[in-house]
């Protein structure tokens, strides 16, 4: 039987082990428990038109594919990949089927499923379980998946480096030294949350599939753009306060009580995320030392901690009683579009080497992601990475779409000290964080060619070496780019510019 690794074990990673087991030999790697991912703490739910005409608690029917592909284009701010989309929106209630055939259980309401909706959606078409611990319901029911399969598992075992030989990934090198050797190498590593001080995201999300991938000259794309959620908790953690919360009719209001964001977009506080993220900072920046707050009185005490039981378990830890009294709420670093880039199979520029899930990019988020499609995107290309494995040559192409990849120079100062993680992190916020400007990335970039990765030796090592090199790319890219659009916004560059309405790749070597 042919043989795969799969790196991470989030929705993409498990989906995927799952997928191939029985035709394939399948060791599933993890840098710490199966749980420990982006998708166990992931809230709102996910995205997927499925049966909502049955739904009797919906306040809108009659939702269509189309709708969600045209809610994603425009979230997408004119770069998503019209061919991945379609996929994903076509493909998802079946993969949906198969995750509940898993045995997730998204919440009901007399027997069907429930819809809620969420920022930039035309319709409520956001599956959830156990009301805002969504994430959870689909972790642990694949990992109850996976322990009765065939899958080897490795937990607490950290990959650094791909393995290649003749053009080719053969396998990874773990913490340690230790080789494994498979026909096919899926990195599902996720996100890149701690490249920032404050992330909604947990202490794995640490790029450590885009670090080697981009230390192996492999392609990457779109790295500029990274979305920033408008609302977590302004208290030690970050805690998300999930979309979802202004979905159900919570408002942000100013140190005086108003309302401002209809002053912003005409969608006020369900405008698409990155215009909320800059509408609350900005807010921020006009009320110092006053903070933004997120008012969900009117949903009442009650209704609250039924419907968001982990956000009002949180809002409570910190002293909040969010049921009485608005709560403070600030942006924070929530979700990469950038990563790997693949084609619509998974398929990366190096033979042999796959990327799923957050980790990787195949265009279909564009400039920013709609909520709750990065579930979905798990599950459904999670799939579909393992057909991608019967034509298994290597597929990046450039054309008018996908331009040549600019190159980022990894190359470190020996004279220089390791990196500081509190410092690269502090760096980032400030020159690349919700908006950017040319000097200051030029002076990102020179701090940070004045540092060199550490030695790996232990696994906080091993990412902070990932975490520079992919900061590195990120402030190349976000320098590449005079415009602004989604994610990325530049006061230098403040408008649009329909010419640049095309991705960006980078690779480490020319
Ligand atoms: P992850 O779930 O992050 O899994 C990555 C895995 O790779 C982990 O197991 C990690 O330990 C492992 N790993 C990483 N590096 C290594 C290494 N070097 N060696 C070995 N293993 C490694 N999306 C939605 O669609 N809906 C939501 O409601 C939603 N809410 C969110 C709420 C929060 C608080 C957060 C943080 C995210 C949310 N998202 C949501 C985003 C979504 O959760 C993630 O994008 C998605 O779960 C990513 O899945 P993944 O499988 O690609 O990666
Ligand atoms: C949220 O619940 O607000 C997060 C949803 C997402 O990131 O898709």
């Amino acid at each position: 039987m042919p043989s795969i690794i799969v790196v991470g074990s989030g929705v993409a990673g498990m989906t995927a082990a799952l997928e191939a087991v029985g035709s394939y030999d399948v060791t599933l790697l993890t840098k710490a428990t199966l749980a420990q991912s982006n998708t166990r703490y992931a809230q709102g739910g996910v995205a997927v038109v499925i049966d909502n005409m049955k739904d009797p608690g919906a306040p809108k029917l009659g939702d269509t594919v189309e709708s969600h592909v045209a809610n994603t284009l425009v979230a997408g701010a004119g770069l998503s990949d019209k061919d991945t989309v379609g996929i994903l929106c076509a493909e998802g209630p079946a993969a949906m089927d198969e995750l509940i055939e898993r045995g997730v259980k998204f919440d009901r309401h007399d027997g069907e499923l429930s819809h809620g909706l969420e920022a930039a959606h035309d319709y409520p078409r956001i599956l959830h379980a156990g009301g805002d611990a969504t994430g959870a319901g689909i972790a642990y029911a694949l990992i109850d998946r996976v322990r009765e399969s065939d899958i080897s598992v490795r937990t607490q075992t950290t990959v650094v480096d791909l393995l290649i030989e003749d053009d080719r990934c053969v396998g990874v090198m773990l913490l340690g030294g230790e080789e494994l050797r498979a026909d096919h190498v899926i990195l599902a590593t996720g996100g890149a949350g701690q490249l920032f001080p404050y992330s909604t995201n947990p202490a794995i999300a640490t790029a450590d599939g885009l670090g080697m991938a981009l230390r192996a000259g492999v392609v990457a794309a779109d790295l500029e753009f990274y979305q920033f959620h408008p609302t977590s908790l302004d208290a030690p953690g970050n805690f998300l306060v999930s979309e979802a919360v202004r979905g159900e009719g919570a408002t942000l209001i100013d140190a005086d009580g108003n309302r401002f964001m209809f002053d912003v977009h005409p969608d006020g506080e369900l405008a698409p995320r990155d215009v909320v993220a800059r509408g609350i900072a900005m807010q921020m920046a006009k009320q110092p030392g006053k903070p933004v707050r997120l008012d969900a009185t009117a949903l009442g005490a009650e209704f609250l901690a039924k419907r968001f039981p982990n956000i009002d378990a949180a809002c409570r830890a910190q002293g909040f009683d969010w049921g009485e009294v608005p709560i403070p709420v600030t942006p924070a670093a929530h979700y990469y579009m950038g990563g790997i880039r693949t084609d619509e199979w998974g398929r990366t520029s190096l033979s042999g080497l796959y990327a799923v899930g957050e980790a990787a990019c195949n265009g279909l988020h564009g400039a920013n992601r709609l909520a709750s499609n990065s579930l979905l995107e798990g599950a459904v290309y999670g799939t579909r990475v393992i057909e991608g494995l019967k034509d298994p040559q290597p597929v990046v192409a450039f054309d008018d779409e996908w331009p040549a990849p600019i190159t980022v120079d990894l190359l470190d100062d020996p004279e220089a000290d390791d990196v500081n993680r509190t410092d690269l992190q502090r760096l980032m916020w400030d020159a690349a964080g919700l908006a950017r400007n040319g000097p200051d990335l030029e002076a990102a970039i020179a701090e940070l060619k004045r540092c060199k990765a550490p030695t790996v030796n232990d696994a906080k090592s091993a990412e902070d070496a990932n975490l520079l090199v992919v900061a590195r790319a990120v402030v190349t890219s976000a320098l590449a780019r005079k415009e602004s659009r989604g994610g990325h916004y530049r006061t230098d560059f403040p408008e649009t510019d329909p010419a640049q309405a095309r991705h960006s790749s980078v690779v480490s070597h020319a």
